[in-house]
Parts: C-alpha cells; structure tokens; sequence
C-alpha cells in the first residue's frame, strides 16, 4: 500500500447556506462539519492531511489548530481550483484522497473500502458514488455500455443525464503523479465559470488512464451538505442512529424522535430516557438513572440512578441516588454527592452539596460547601456576590436552616446549627447552636377599629 494524502477541501463560501459563517463550521450534532470529517481521516490512521480554506480561513484554520496542514486558496474559484493549490505538497507516488469538509456522513467503512478497492485495482482514480432516489444538484456519473465516461454536473447536463441517478459523491482516490499533471490542464468552461475538479476524469480517460467507479450501496451517507435543509436533513439521519445504537444497548428511549444525544455522550444500560431530553457535549449517565422528560445535561456526569426531571444542568456532577427537578438549574462547578435532593426553582452554581443535604424549594446556592444531611428551607439565598468579589457559604453538617434565610457571604454554619426562618446571616455561627436574626413580633390589638374614621 503507497503512502496516502487526504487532501479536504473547505474553501467554498457555502453561497447556499446564506449564513456569515463558513459552511464547514456549521454544526452538526453538536460540532462543527469539519470536526467530522477530520475526526474520520483520523481514525483511518491518515497521518498527512491538508485542509484546503478560503472563505472564512481564519476562523476555519484557528479552529483546525494542529490536526491538520493549511494551505490557503486565494479566490475560489471552483474544487479543482481548490485541490490544485495542495498539488505542490502532493507526492508523486502517493495515494491521494480526496474530501469535501461538507460531507460529515461517510462512514470509515465506506471510507475504507474506497480506498482499498483503489489502491489493489491499479487505476489512476478512482470516484466513490451512490444512487440517489433524488439526485437534484449533484454530479451525475455518466456511462456507456457500464463503462465510465465521465462526471457531468447538474447546470451542464443535458435533460436525458438529468435523470440518471448515479451521483458523484465527491470523494476520491487518485494516483499522486497522474492527479497532479491533469490538474494543469483543467479550464473553466462549463455554466459556472469554475475550475471543477471533475474534468480531471475526462483528462485522464482522454490519455488513456484508468478509472474506477466505486459505488457504495450506503447512499444517505453520501448526503452533501449544501444548504440548511441538507444540513437537518444529515442532523436527522445522524440522531437516529445514535438512538438507535444506544436502544440496542439497553437504554429505553421514550418517543425516540424527540430526544437527542451527541456522539460523545455515555449512557449505561437501564437508563431511561423519556421525550423532549436534549443531552450534549461530554455527559456521561450511568446506570438506571432516569432523565427527562424536558431536560438539557451539558458535559455532565450523572452516577447510578440519579432521576432528573424538567430541568438544566451544565458542568456538573450529579451523584448516585440524587433527586433533581422539576425546574432545578444546575451550573457549571455543581458537585452533588450521594443522594442529594435539589427541588424546583432551586439554582445552584460552583458549590459542593454534601451526601443526603436536601435544597428543596425556591433556593439559591453559590460558592457554597454544604455538608452532610442538611436541610435548606424554601426561598433560602446565599449572597455570594458584594458587587466586586465572589464569597463562600459553609454550612456544616446536619445544619438545620429555616425558611428564607439570607447568608451573606463569607459566612461559616457550624454541624448541627439551626438557623431561624426569615434570618439574615452576616457573622459566623458555632457548631450546635440556634442563629436566628428578625425583629420582634408586634401584636397591635384592635388594630382595624382603631382606626375607623
Ligand atoms: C461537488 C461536485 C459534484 C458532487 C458534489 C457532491 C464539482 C465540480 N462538483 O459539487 O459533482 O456531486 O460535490 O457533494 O466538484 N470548495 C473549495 N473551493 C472552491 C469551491 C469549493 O474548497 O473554490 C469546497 C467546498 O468548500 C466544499 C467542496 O469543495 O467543501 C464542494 O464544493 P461545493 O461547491 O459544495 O460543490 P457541489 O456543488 O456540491
Ligand atoms: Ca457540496
């Protein structure tokens, strides 16, 4: 096997996607196109890739980083334009592969087999095409007698090559040497004026080379990503399957179509998922836990059995057992350890909840260390915030605190401490011991007929 190239071609403004941003970094299932296509050149062990950008380059090429070479292509002025730029860094004897950054659903299988199909066939290119129940807008792929002749696009085809449902994916093996010399000879002729890099085919049939179709029976991954219809059309696909994969690991999934999952995303068996659930980036929920319905995790880690419910949480780390919802916001920073309860309209933000402490009603806690088994009566707030600095709330454990309390922080609760409802905390409180903080209760008798008149 020669040494193979990935060349991505990501320059193209994306004029269909109507957008300020490049289509490439539109995301797709939680990350940008690119990342896709990137992430797949990856795991096929492809060490020498080269992301070709234009539009937008700066944003493309900061986003990239180190996980692939630049080169810049000034104008773009079509895709053979785009990959004669790379052309300088190709090598004659290598296998060059070609990727549009548009096309995230190829899947490594289909990826691998293209190339291994080229690579023991001998020939100088080789293009991976489906068939497409409706072709409209791609490239169709022409033959004579089952022999290939060449690839026609959608603005240049005639009626009778309108309805042939073999399209050109845009992907492609080509020989180094042989891709390098027709690419010199490529002109714009055609309805949009553009360098397409498909006329290298008619170059290489012409000087007798050959070529081969390769035809994958997978046509929705050949989905191109042209405009936002596309683009949800890819996300829809993409969802399903990752639903699909986790049912038939032991997740139940309650009306599967509103529900979506990442690809990162961890799920443990006996989980139940239930609809309008919404769980990105990183999560990981183990076993048992139950989720939703109406609930975002972003980045979170949820331990066995935690029941989540109607509510929002980022960042945090969710312990076994633990009770959340409905309504509850959690945070980045939240910790909450074994069998904690957070109730509804409770906020929690960079605080640790210790094992069995419950925040049942209408709370807000910041910046806070709760211990073990402790109570917070409804409407309690920690003053976390004096307007330049951010302060913490200790409460220590098997503290008791009564409805409405302030805690103007910094402020420590001693274990086994009650706070009276309604108190505004500023000082210290010692362990085993009733802080209580409110004016005297009046009784004003008669207070309605004294004043009559
Ligand atoms: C292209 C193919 C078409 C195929 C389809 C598959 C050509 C001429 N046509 O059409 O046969 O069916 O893909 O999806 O190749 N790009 C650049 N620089 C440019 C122009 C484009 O880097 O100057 C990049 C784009 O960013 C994109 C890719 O090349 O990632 C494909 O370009 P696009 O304009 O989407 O081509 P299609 O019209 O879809
Ligand atoms: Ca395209």
């Amino acid at each position: 096997m020669s040494h193979i190239t990935c060349v991505i071609l990501a320059a193209g403004k994306g004029t269909r996607m109507k957008s300020d941003l490049p289509k490439v970094m539109h995301q797709l299932v939680g990350m940008p196109l690119i990342d896709h296509v990137l992430a797949k050149t990856q795991k096929l062990g492809i060490k020498d890739i080269i992301t070709i950008v234009g539009h937008g380059r700066d944003i493309v090429t900061d986003h990239i980083g180190t996980r692939s070479d630049i080169v810049i292509q000034e104008k773009q002025l079509g895709t053979g334009h785009a990959l004669c730029q790379a052309a300088p860094k190709l090598k004659d004897d290598s296998c060059v592969l070609v990727l549009s950054g548009d096309q995230p659903l190829l899947s490594l299988n289909t990826l691998a087999c293209l190339l291994e199909h080229h690579q023991l066939s001998g020939a100088a290119a080789t293009v991976l095409s489906a068939v497409m129940e409706e072709p409209y807008g791609y490239g169709r792929i022409i033959k004579k007698d089952g022999v290939f002749q060449g690839i026609v696009e959608e603005k240049d085809a005639q009626p009778e090559q309108k309805e042939i449902k073999e399209i050109n994916t845009g992907t492609y093996c080509f020989q180094g040497h042989e891709l390098k010399r027709a690419l010199q000879l490529i002109k714009p002729q055609n309805a949009q004026g553009e360098y397409y890099l498909t006329d290298v085919f008619d170059i290489l049939l012409n000087s007798g080379h050959k070529i081969e179709v390769f035809r994958t029976k997978h046509a929705n991954e050949a989905l191109g990503i042209n405009n936002r219809c596309q683009l949800a059309e890819a996300e829809d696909l993409m969802y399903d399957q990752i639903r699909k994969d986790w049912m038939m690991e032991g997740v139940t999934i309650i009306n599967p179509s509103t529900v979506l999952i990442d690809p990162q995303v961890k799920i443990g068996k006996d989980v139940i998922i239930h609809p309008f659930t919404i769980i990105k980036g990183t999560t990981i929920i183990a076993e048992h836990s139950v989720i939703g319905p109406s609930t975002r995790l972003e980045n979170c880690t949820c331990l066995q059995a935690c029941h989540i419910e109607n509510s929002v949480a980022k960042d945090a780390i969710i312990g076994e057992d633990c009770v959340i919802g409905p309504f509850a916001y959690l945070r980045p920073g939240t910790v909450l350890a074994k069998g904690v309860k957070v109730g509804d309209f409770v906020e929690i933000k960079n605080s640790n909840i210790g094992e069995g402490s419950k925040v049942p009603h209408l709370s807000y806690i910041g910046d806070s260390d709760l211990g073990k088994k402790v109570n917070i009566g409804a409407g309690t707030i920690t003053c976390n915030y004096d307007g330049k600095q951010k302060h913490r709330t200790v409460v220590g454990d098997h503290a008791f605190v009564g409805s409405n309390t302030n805690f103007v922080a910094p402020v420590t609760i001693g274990k086994d401490s009650v706070i009276g409802a309604g108190s505004t905390i500023t000082k210290n409180v010692p362990d085993n011991s009733l802080a209580i903080e409110r004016s005297q209760q009046k009784i004003i008798n008669n207070w309605l007929k004294a004043n009559d008149n």
